[in-house]
């Protein structure tokens, strides 16, 4: 089996991760900051930890503003919808995953005003277009770090000066760069860093976070989730310090633990190592693809500029049918369609059929990447004898 699938999530996970997890259910299975007793106290020292690594893996000072979440999708709702009223002006990119235009498109409907600046058809974001919708004032800007469907890296250091000259917040969805890329919120100005766990940064599901800039009060968020957090039992409204404010009810310290064990894992092998491993094998998948006729390959064509994430097409084969068999006859899988980012492929071009998308990871070897080319040549020159 070759796991191409890794911008989906991340497989396999390294070992620790799997280690820690089964170490928390025997060893710290308390309920993290309800109770006094030593396995509480356990588990919520898992939760400190993992906030610890996950703060100096992104160069944020304080643990505690690193909220953490099921998953990104929750962390970007409770940024958009903590943190925008009716009125309030917000702009984004033409390149983004449903989990930031799903949020806006309501938000919208009740009265947030939206302004999606195009990206051209490689995915990069047209930036005069950026800087002419940000003349104008707005509240917040949200954009992806990398594209989930052609990898395309945005250049969130300028977008958050221009954001930040028209007074907004900057809300990265750093979904396909934790892990992936080098990232310090500081240095890239970054206000709010949405991040999962189970993809680049090789945690399992369940797990996810918002990192907070120190300039922002928590009573700026009206909570997405209200209910029990172990602290300030006397009240009935939400506690105004973080991460309390942000995350209600029972954590997933399960995952939380296995995720701690994940960025200790990527610290210790270095986000820059492994982006040189994956540039590597993005370089020589998309040598190996550009030579087969009638593949179509999308995104941009020099390898610094996008992450290990590969869109194509076969011309005259559905997506659907290279699918199923590639898994099928060749052992690799993919994921075909629109990867949930409709918007991202009417950029492309290749809304409504979508592609067939094939990412690497940190354990995929150079010899798995030839193999895919092979199955992908094989399948090309099946047209012509089918
Ligand atoms: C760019 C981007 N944003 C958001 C998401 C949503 O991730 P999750 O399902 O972990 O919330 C994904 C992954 O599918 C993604 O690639």
């Amino acid at each position: 089996m070759i796991y191409l699938d890794n911008a989906a999530t991340s497989w396999p996970k390294p070992p620790e991760v799997i280690r820690a997890m089964a170490n928390l259910l025997e060893n710290a299975g308390g309920n993290p900051g309800r109770s006094g007793h030593r396995l509480s106290v356990a588990a919520g020292r898992v939760l400190y930890d993992t906030r610890e690594a996950l703060a100096e893996l992104f160069g944020a000072d304080d643990p505690l503003r690193v909220v953490l979440s099921p998953n990104v999708t929750y962390a970007l709702n409770i940024a958009l919808t903590g943190l925008l009223r009716p009125g309030d002006r917000v702009v984004t990119t033409g390149i983004e995953h449903n989990s930031v235009m799903r949020p806006l498109r309501s938000l919208q409907a009740a009265g947030v005003l939206l302004d999606v600046v195009p990206c051209a058809p490689d995915g990069h974001v047209d930036m005069e277009r950026m800087a002419e919708a940000l003349r104008a004032p707005a509240s917040v800007v949200v954009a992806n770090h990398a594209s989930n469907v052609v990898g395309t890296i945005a250049p969130v250091g300028e977008i958050a000066l221009l954001a930040h000259r028209a007074g907004a917040l900057f809300i990265v969805d750093a979904a396909q760069t934790g892990g992936v890329l080098p990232i310090d919120v500081q240095a890239l100005g970054i206000d709010l860093l949405a991040f999962t766990g189970h993809k680049g940064l090789l945690g399992p599901t369940g797990t996810g976070g918002l990192v907070i800039a120190p300039h922002l009060a928590p009573e700026r968020f009206r909570p997405v989730f209200t209910g029990g957090t172990g602290s300030r039992s006397e009240e009935e409204l939400p506690p105004e310090v973080f991460p309390d404010r942000l995350e209600a009810g029972t954590p997933n310290s399960v995952g939380i633990a296995g995720l701690g064990a994940a960025v200790r894992f990527l610290q210790a092998t270095g986000v820059e190592t492994i982006r040189r491993h994956e540039r590597g094998l993005l370089e020589r998948l998309l040598n190996g693809l550009r030579e087969i006729p009638g593949v179509r390959m999308y995104g941009p064509t020099d390898v610094s500029q996008r992450t290990a994430t590969v869109s194509v097409r076969i011309e005259g084969m559905s997506e659907s049918e290279i699918g199923w068999r590639l898994d099928e006859e060749y052992g690799i899988l993919c994921r075909v369609g629109l990867h949930c980012a409709p918007a991202a492929h009417r950029t492309l071009g290749t809304f409504p059929h979508g592609t067939v998308r094939l990412s690497a990871g940190v354990f995929t070897t150079y010899e798995e990447i030839d193999q895919a080319v092979a199955a992908l040549r094989d399948l090309a020159q099946s047209r012509h004898r089918d």
